[in-house]
């Protein structure tokens, strides 16, 4: 079967924004790293807190800007998102235990991957976020098997 690599989404609002993270939450599988790629206000962290919430989160979604990461162990998956804006020292990456979060089961969410550049693991997945006057639009490529499945399984 024929597994799309790239797809291109249309939100209007913040509603659709929210609607799609719980299509794709429905999607995840263990150990997927995902890249979310976009200027300050695109959208990465409503994207996290939208999977969060479809997967049954009801606590406090804060962005990890000042803790880098943050951990949400749930029944069903572990997910860690990641805010690596503020992100500059290397030897942060080891002393915090970084590497050990990818570990082939968590899934790992990354906004500003940029800012650990060859630290980082490879993406499954990468989201690229545009800011249109009116809404934004989402590329999604799918870098790995893993990943197309995940947009084949995409409800619509
Ligand atoms: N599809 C959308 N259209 C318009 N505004 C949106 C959309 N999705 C999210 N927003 C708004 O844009 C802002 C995104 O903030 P945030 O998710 O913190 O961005 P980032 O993490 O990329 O810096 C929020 O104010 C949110 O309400
Ligand atoms: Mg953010």
């Amino acid at each position: 079967m024929h597994e799309p690599n790239h797809i291109r989404i249309n939100l209007p609002d913040e509603a659709a924004t929210t609607d799609f993270a719980a299509r794709l939450a429905a999607t995840l599988q263990p150990g997927l790293v995902i890249y979310l790629r976009g200027d300050l206000g695109a959208g990465k962290t409503t994207l996290v807190r939208g999977m969060l919430n479809a997967l049954g989160y009801t606590g406090r979604v804060k962005s990890p800007t000042y803790t880098l990461i943050e951990q949400y162990d749930l029944a069903e998956l572990k997910l860690r998102h990641f805010d690596l804006y503020r992100f500059r020292d290397p030897e942060e990456w080891e002393a915090a235990g970084f590497r050990d979060e990818f570990n082939g089961c968590n899934i790992c969410v990354v906004e500003w991957p940029e800012q650990a550049a060859q630290l980082l693991p490879s993406a499954d997945l990468e989201i690229i976020f545009t800011i249109l006057p009116d809404g934004r639009t989402l590329d999604i490529f799918a870098n790995t098997d893993k990943a197309k499945q995940c947009l084949t399984a995409l409800p619509v």
